[in-house]
């Protein structure tokens, strides 16, 4: 190891206009973020339409930890983590599923719990007569997570119980939540269509890095857009253009494009790129949706939110949106050199049918490790792990569009090519991993 692990060392890795491949590539590293980063950020955990009836639940792990959330009986979602408070086995061991009973039992030797957490019962009660477990945490039942958000639908998470206000963490960049959900003339998103699940052997900082990094479609999609031109060519298509080419030949733009789409960074890491336009901003209009959406939100609210279709919306460090096509994605780092991304897909509510075949045809066609897009990035994702591991530089440069007065200036504009973006989730990185974020 080249560094000293001190907190106060870490700034080093991170300069203001390039960050140092230990970030990647260090284990003692990752275990830090792990604790430092993923335990005091507001994490994405899931959406409240997964577990829409009591009982219902979903598994997963923030920061290292084991964490269930599910439906209550008075149908608030709680989140808990997923540890029997008596020897340490997870309670839940599915993925997702619904509860049989109102109650939840472990597995090993029958301790239950209310759904809300509570104690209720455990074999040989008069063994513990006399005994300190009542007053110890074994006594309190599950123990929730540090802090519970659920906005508009999308569950988040703090680990620790101390940190951040939710608010003053994201700011304005809930606002892309919020055209989101008002994408539905009710108000309301639902998950559709399962998840996609991909494993991919590289730092989850290297995927982030690419959510806005829109210089790169030019060069490695470079590919997938020749193909399906030629094939839209042979086609003919003229004026009935199938949905598939309308999501996929944008890619093709060329770099004036991505820079003209603007970008913005936000405090905290969070960033959207494409605050004019972006690649989603050409799909096809349905009137009678609009009325739809004007009858629910206004006129001035429904121009707003059918002309905003950002590029993606990261909210550091564990979710990107797409507010058209109706996609997200949530990062979900497993080791220092391996990260599982997950993507998901949104019904409007009372919103047409093709809303949400179009998030469903964006996540074949663009996520999905079967598709013509991800594994041109997957293979680039891989091979940058890989060729960090080389001594000919130990620095990554981001240095396109640096300006030395940005760092003063945390809510900022750019243009959409700009490593302000990048750079954005590197200097939140710094501070969480210095432990300011704690005593700010
Ligand atoms: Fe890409």
């Amino acid at each position: 190891m080249r560094h000293s692990k001190k907190l106060g060392h870490m700034q080093h890795l991170v300069k203001e206009d390039c960050v140092h491949r230990d970030v990647y590539l260090d284990e003692a590293l990752f275990a830090q973020e792990q604790q430092e980063l993923f335990a005091n950020a507001w994490t994405y955990l899931g959406h409240d339409s997964q577990i829409p009836a009591t009982g219902d639940f979903f598994t997963l792990d923030v920061a290292g930890q084991p964490f269930v959330a599910l439906r209550d009986q008075e149908g608030q979602v709680r989140v808990f983590h997923n540890r029997c408070p008596h020897r340490g086995a997870k309670l839940f061991a599915a993925e997702s599923g619904r509860l049989d009973g109102r109650f939840i039992r472990c597995a090993y030797h029958s301790w239950s719990f209310r759904l809300n957490g509570a104690p209720i019962s455990m074999p040989l009660k008069e063994g513990y007569e006399g005994t300190n477990m009542a007053c110890s945490p074994a006594g309190e039942g599950m123990k929730p997570i540090g802090a519970l958000q659920v906005y508009r639908g999308f569950i988040f998470g703090r680990v620790n119980p101390q940190g951040m206000d939710f608010r003053d963490y994201f700011g304005d960049v809930l606002s892309s939540i919020d055209l989101m959900v008002d994408r539905s003339p009710k108000g309301e998103l639902q998950i559709e269509g399962g998840v996609l699940r991909n494993t991919i052997a590289c730092n989850w900082k290297l995927y982030l890095e690419n959510i806005n990094d829109s210089v790169h479609p030019v060069s490695t999609h470079e590919s997938a857009v020749r193909a399906a031109q030629s094939v839209a060519d042979d086609w003919n298509l003229g004026t009935n253009v199938p949905m598939a080419f309308e999501q996929i030949l944008p890619f093709g733009q060329r770099y004036d494009f991505f820079k003209e789409m603007g970008g913005q960074v936000f405090p905290h890491g969070h960033s959207i790129s494409g605050t004019k336009f972006s690649i989603h901003s050409g799909y096809g209009v349905m009137p009678e949706y609009v009325s739809a959406l004007q009858a629910a939100h206004g006129e001035a609210r429904t121009k707003e939110i059918l002309e905003r279709s950002p590029q993606n919306t990261v909210l550091y460090p564990s979710l990107a949106l797409k507010g058209s096509p109706q996609t997200i994605r949530v990062i979900r780092p497993v080791a220092v050199n391996r990260t599982v991304i997950e993507s998901w897909n949104f019904r409007t509510v009372d919103g047409p049918e093709l809303l949400l075949d179009r998030a469903l045809t964006y996540s074949r066609l663009v996520y999905s490790p079967m598709s013509v897009v991800a594994h041109d990035d997957v293979h680039l994702f891989e091979m940058q792990q890989q060729g960090l591991r080389s001594n000919a530089n130990e620095w990554i440069s981001l240095h396109r569009e640096y300006e030395a007065s940005e760092t003063a200036e945390p809510t900022r504009m750019c243009s959409g090519t700009s490593e302000l973006l990048l750079r954005n989730f590197h200097r939140a990185w710094v501070t969480f991993m210095t432990s300011e974020s704690q005593e700010a």
